[in-house]
């Protein structure tokens, strides 16, 4: 065979060119060094442009021990210097919680800003896809500053252009393990402006006991009553005047909690008779503990659609009265806010077997979540399953709460589609966590971890007592 003889030469295959034939070759152009040096230079001028307005409080400090120097001489900077370390002693010394927290988070800031996230910076983001090239610099998002808080890093990154804030919320989970954090959120501050936020702690981790009772109905804001404690440490309060609220969990999974603080945050104006509350309770075992709070109870099928035509009755009522005259509600004790309150609603809207039953509930539901909030009348729901069948009224309620669900479309269902990209697992939360969610609220689009308190029998045993003894007194006077 030719070819395979010994010491014959290899065969070659490659397809003859012929002497005609055009060759292309990529020329090679050298860059002008000028031209390195004068992009080199520009980028150092637009660097210490911008200076002052990344870093405002290092560039006046120089600034002003510079100017100080020129005027006074050496003297200037030593009075200067002076004045700054004679004002943290007193600082420390006047207020040391305030500056011992101000000094450690700055501390914790700087190590953490270079020890996690600009060494791993980089590789975290090429290897999660948001930045296209290692070897270009100038397309790497950049890091323009890490704050840290008790609970977590922020750290604000300015995105190269071509980029969205949407790329990063598509990956949260790479960006948090990379970063070796227990979840990530992306808050959008503006083109190209994102705050990438690290918790470092779960400060939901351990259950909150009942929140305290307000004093007097006065102390009572309907607009924002505490339920349980934020993410970030803070109160987790909640508006129910003027709103409607959708409360979706498995079971257990903590819903009377959300319910019951709700309530425990309305009791002096419940006993004032400034609101009142129905309670539509068909597994009996949610609400029927603190019976004597309610201005109305029911539990069986036929009860609770009364109950809840009854309510549409006195909505109507009062939108006639208000006709023309009022635009706003008020709660007084001739016309308190009114709260629906909806435990396991789908087994008025999906389970009762009675047809009829079912579809005279869903009207109602829907008459009173269409029409009540600029009336004074809200609905709280609890469900279990959020699914179409089960309840298709969910966009009536304007705020969500989303606590352990089964699963990711669920959390969709519940709180938006994009609500996970945001960080919102719903469908993630530890079963040993009852209580926590993630919470929506009308018109916003970042959804906030929470955890309600635990309200026990005892507290709604000590509420009803409470509530009784005071109508007594009421009565007697
Ligand atoms: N906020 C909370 N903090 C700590 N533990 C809680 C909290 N809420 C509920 N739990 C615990 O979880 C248990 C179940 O809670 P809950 O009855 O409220 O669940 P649920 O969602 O109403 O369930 P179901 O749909 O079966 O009624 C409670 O008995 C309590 O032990
Ligand atoms: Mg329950």
């Amino acid at each position: 065979m030719p070819g395979k003889a010994n010491g014959a030469a290899p065969v070659q295959h490659t397809t003859p060119v012929p002497a005609h034939a055009v060759r292309f070759t990529t020329p090679v152009v050298q860059t002008p060094a000028a031209f390195i040096l004068g992009r080199w230079l520009w980028r150092l001028l637009a660097f210490m442009g911008a200076l002052p307005v990344r870093y405002p409080l290092s560039v006046a400090s120089v600034a002003v021990l510079a100017a100080s120097w020129w005027v006074l001489d050496w003297i200037g900077p030593a009075v200067v210097s002076t004045v700054a370390v004679v004002g943290g002693l007193a600082w420390r010394h006047w207020h040391p919680v305030s500056f011992r927290r101000w000094a450690a988070l700055r501390a914790l800031a700087l190590v953490r800003g270079v020890w996690v996230y600009r060494r791993h910076w980089q590789p975290v983001l090429v290897v999660s896809g948001l930045a296209e090239s290692y070897l270009e610099r100038q397309y790497l998002p950049r890091i323009r500053s890490v704050v840290c808080s008790e609970w977590a890093d922020r750290v604000r990154v300015k995105l190269v252009p071509g980029t969205a804030p949407g790329d990063f919320e598509e990956r949260t989970a790479q960006l948090a393990h990379g970063f070796g954090a227990p979840a990530c959120r992306v808050e959008v501050r503006g083109p190209l402006d994102v705050v990438l936020e690290f918790p470092r702690r779960d400060m939901l981790a351990e259950p909150i006991g009942a929140m305290d009772v307000p004093d007097s109905a006065d102390e009572v804001d309907l607009g924002a009553l505490p339920m349980g404690r934020c993410e970030d440490g803070r109160t987790w309060t909640m508006r129910l005047h003027g709103t409607h609220v959708l409360v979706a969990g498995v079971t257990g999974a903590g819903k009377g909690s959300v319910i019951w603080s709700a309530i425990r945050a309305m009791l002096p104006a419940i006993r004032e008779g400034l609101a009142r509350v129905r309670a539509v309770d068909p597994k009996r075992m949610e609400l029927s503990y603190g019976r004597p709070l309610f201005y109305r109870y029911a539990d069986s099928g036929e009860a609770c659609v009364e109950l809840l035509e009854e309510a549409v009755a006195d909505m109507q009522a009062r939108a006639d009265a208000y006709a023309g005259r009022i635009r706003s509600h008020t709660p007084s004790v001739d016309d308190p806010f009114e709260v629906v309150v909806l435990d396991e609603v789908a087994f008025l809207t999906a389970y009762h077997p009675n047809k009829d039953v079912r579809r005279r509930a869903e009207n109602a539901m829907a008459t009173l979540t269409s029409q009540g909030r600029s009336v004074g009348f809200t609905v709280v729901a609890a469900l279990q399953d959020p699914r179409k069948e089960v309840m298709n009224l969910r966009n009536l309620f304007p705020d969500k709460v989303a606590l352990r669900l089964d699963e990711a479309t669920q959390v969709d269902m519940v709180l938006g589609p994009d609500a996970r990209d945001r960080g919102a697992d719903a469908h993630l939360i530890d079963p040993a966590a009852p209580g926590t969610a993630f919470v929506r609220l009308e018109g916003s689009k970042v959804p906030t971890r929470v955890r309600a308190a635990y309200v026990s029998d005892e507290d709604i045993d000590a509420m009803a007592d409470g509530y009784r003894s005071s109508s007594c007194e009421g009565e007697v006077a």
